[in-house]
């Protein structure tokens, strides 16, 4: 029973007149405009993150917004007032968040969720789960299961690589952590129909069962019941970080939850205000674009539409000059017309990139009036991204088994 605002919207379908489909595993948009994320707010039945919820924010957490919230990067949401309400009169939630191992190096766009969810956990002093859903890999690529695991050991490595607090952090890779939570995984699965799954997802005759049993599981971490050893409480609430692609997922989750069996240990009179689990709440950004311009998610897979936390300055700056520009071609021309700094992907990766807001205002009115240069942009992404690929490398370098075994082991986070 979908509730109002879950509209149960097969992926794509509204969406087909626009060429737009979006789902965790694709995203295909009009290659003009790029992806239509308020049609998509609108379908999907999110809410717009306004002045007023930020200012909200910045009052109940003494902390001003994150750069990516200010900018309109994280641009909806669901329940973040619920998040806040909870904070204010002094309860705890945690966050979730997760990666699906599909390629040995993130690209930059891997980097978001993770940069934020780190600030989020810092603001909040809140504990956290990171799944690694090397199952959901080892359905959906031409992948054997040992190569899966790999991929999630090196990703693994990687999240560590972001500074999350280690007393407060939980990462887990789903085929060693699954007996934990499979219960979960099964109550979830008994409420979900195969059309709902169809219709969300667009599985067809041809998709494997594991497909279709997976959305169940990208579900569970929401619950904290999923974590009796880790989070120790029967109910928490959930705030989960993650670009708009993975919106379908916990759309069914948000259905399923208050049809879920009230965890156990839940005090009765609490159980009767509020039976089953708690919706999780969602932040969403949006994509950055590849390389090549507006309309497309960057791919793991082809090298050249995306910066990667292992490339070279030198493979970075040649990798951003030749990025789809949104000035003119001829300098006489750009000097007289200005670019167009929506369709730019210097711009766009700057805005989430680039710290200063006076820069980033004064790059953007310069560039649209025709005083800066393609190249002279592009060479200030250079310069901005470099440096935080290189600290990232760093960090990383300096990441051991052990440490990695200290953010998976199964036991009691700090609240
Ligand atoms: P994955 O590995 O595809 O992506 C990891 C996270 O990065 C986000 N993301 C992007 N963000 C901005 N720009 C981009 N170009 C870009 N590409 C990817 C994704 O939205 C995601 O937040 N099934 C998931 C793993 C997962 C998960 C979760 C993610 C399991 N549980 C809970 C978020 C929240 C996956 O394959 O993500």
């Amino acid at each position: 029973m979908a509730q109002q605002d879950e509209p149960a919207t097969p992926v794509g379908e509204e969406t087909h007149d626009v060429e737009q489909v979006i789902t965790p595993w694709a995203v295909q948009a009009d290659s003009e405009t790029g992806v239509d994320y308020e049609k998509l707010q609108r379908d999907w039945g999110a809410k717009a993150i306004t002045p007023e919820l930020l200012a909200r924010f910045e009052r109940v957490t003494g902390h001003r917004p994150h750069p990516m919230l200010r900018r309109g990067l994280y641009f909806s949401h669901r329940d973040l007032d619920r998040v806040l309400d909870c904070y204010e009169r002094g309860e705890k939630f945690f966050l979730y968040t997760g990666r699906g191992p599909s390629s040995d190096a993130l690209h930059i766009g891997h980097m978001i969720p993770f940069m934020f969810t780190q600030w989020l956990q810092e603001v909040f002093a809140a504990p956290l789960v990171v799944q690694l859903t090397d199952d959901e890999k080892f359905l959906w690529k031409d992948l054997t299961l040992p190569e899966a695991d790999k991929l999630a050991r090196e990703n693994a490595k990687d999240i560590v690589a972001f500074g999350f607090d280690v007393t407060r952090t939980f990462m887990f890779q789903n085929t060693r952590y699954m007996g934990e939570m499979y219960r979960n995984v099964l109550e979830i699965q008994k409420r979900v129909t195969y059309s709902t799954a169809t219709a969300t997802f667009g599985f067809d005759g041809q998709s494997n069962i594991g497909k279709v049993a997976f959305p169940a599981i990208q579900a569970a971490p929401s619950f904290a019941s999923s974590f009796p050893r880790v989070l120790g409480v029967p109910r928490m609430r959930c705030l989960i970080p993650c670009a708009i692609d993975q919106d379908p997922y916990f759309r069914v989750t948000r259905q399923v939850a208050p049809r879920m069996p009230t965890p156990l240990g839940v005090p009765k009179k609490e159980a009767k205000k509020q039976p089953g689990e708690y919706k999780p709440a969602l932040l969403h950004c949006k994509f950055i674009t590849s390389l090549q311009g507006p309309g497309g998610k960057m791919s793991a897979s082809i090298p050249n539409s995306a910066v990667f936390v292992t490339d070279t300055p030198k493979q970075i700056k040649a990798k951003v000059m030749r990025a789809f520009s949104g000035g003119q071609e001829k300098v006489e021309d750009q000097r007289r017309l200005g670019a167009d700094i929506e369709k730019d992907v210097a711009i766009q990766y700057l805005r989430f990139f680039l710290d200063d807001d006076e820069e980033l205002a004064s790059i953007e009115t310069r560039y649209a009036k025709g005083e800066l240069l393609s190249g002279e942009v592009k060479q200030r992404l250079a310069e901005v991204i470099t440096p935080i690929v290189q600290a990232f490398q760093r960090r990383r370098a300096n990441v051991t088994d052990e440490m990695v075994e200290a953010f998976m082991s199964v036991r009691q986070l700090d609240m």
